[in-house]
């Protein structure tokens, strides 16, 4: 007798049962779930519950997914990290590590720990801060402090670069081999959303110099989008140095002023 469809349906779901392990079926029943049929195994054994089994993997996968994302949020904060190119010697440095023992030390730490805290509101209104005065108050470090936070708390980009370097950045473009014009060397400190600008002033600005902290403040003036200028200059020789129509950029929008004057940290280091 010719088989009929439905007959050689059985047939091969058998085959592929008996594949599977299955040699036939048992009713059974779940705490949760109530009656279901199981499968019964070679080995004798019952299947479970698969409402049981089908929330375990809902369970499994949601678990999978949220170690992705996890990773994906370190990746990234790593990523963000590493493209602030803090020197090595301040990666460490936070505000927690900072010691304030005078008022104007507290006042240096309350001011750049404020700033970092409020960093939301400081990138929306691209406001400035400018950290002034004597070697080793610890001005660098603070604005290291400033960038781990905006990195790790805001999941803002910052970039630490000096006057120097970015000097030699522009220069290194007019060179004929360079394959970067002025405009993409300058456009380098014009994305982060935050820019730490250590060292101003450092060399007793040449023409050069004051051209490109120009350009490189005006544009992220421009874009409003914050800066952090570092500087042993005094705020009176700061403006004869960079010049006023720079220095009237960083304190447009409440740019933020901190002084530092006292003995250095490096100094006590040494004296132990
Ligand atoms: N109040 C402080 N508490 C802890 N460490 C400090 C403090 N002040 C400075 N330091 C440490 O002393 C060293 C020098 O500080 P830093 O380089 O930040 O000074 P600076 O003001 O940037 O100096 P310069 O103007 O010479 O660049 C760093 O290792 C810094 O971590
Ligand atoms: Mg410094
Ligand atoms: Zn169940």
């Amino acid at each position: 007798m010719e088989p009929t469809r439905s007959n050689s349906l059985v047939e091969s779901l058998a085959r592929l049962t008996h594949s599977a392990g299955i040699v036939g079926t048992a009713p059974s029943s779940c705490d949760i779930h109530g009656g279901f049929i199981a499968s019964r195994l070679r080995d004798g054994q019952l299947t479970g519950c698969p409402e049981c089994s089908r929330a375990r993997q809902a369970v499994q996968e949601a678990e999978e997914r949220a170690e992705l994302q996890r990773q994906a949020v370190a990746a990234r904060l790593e990523r963000l990290l590493g493209q602030a190119l803090i020197p090595q010697r301040f990666k460490t440095k936070t505000f927690d590590n900072y010691r304030a023992e005078s008022d104007k030390q507290l006042i240096a730490l309350a001011a750049c720990r404020g700033y970092a805290d409020r960093f939301a509101e400081n990138l929306e209104a691209g406001r400035c801060l400018m950290l002034l005065g004597k070697v080793g108050n610890g001005k660098t470090h603070l604005a290291a402090a400033v960038a781990a936070v905006v990195i790790e708390q805001h999941r803002c980009n910052a970039m630490y670069t000096t006057v120097s370097r970015v000097c030699q950045q522009v220069k290194a473009s007019y060179s004929k081999e360079s394959t970067q014009s002025e405009r993409e060397a300058l456009d380098i400190f014009r994305t982060p959303d935050l820019l730490i600008l250590d060292e101003v002033g450092a060399s007793y600005g040449t023409e050069f110099e004051r051209m490109v902290m120009f350009e490189v403040i005006n544009a992220r003036y421009e874009d409003v989008k914050p800066t952090i200028v570092i500087s042993n200059l005094a705020p009176g020789p700061l403006v004869a140095a960079l010049g006023d129509r720079t220095v009237d950029r960083l304190r447009e929008g409440g740019g933020v002023v901190v002084v530092f004057d006292w003995e250095s940290a490096r100094r006590e280091a040494s004296n132990g």
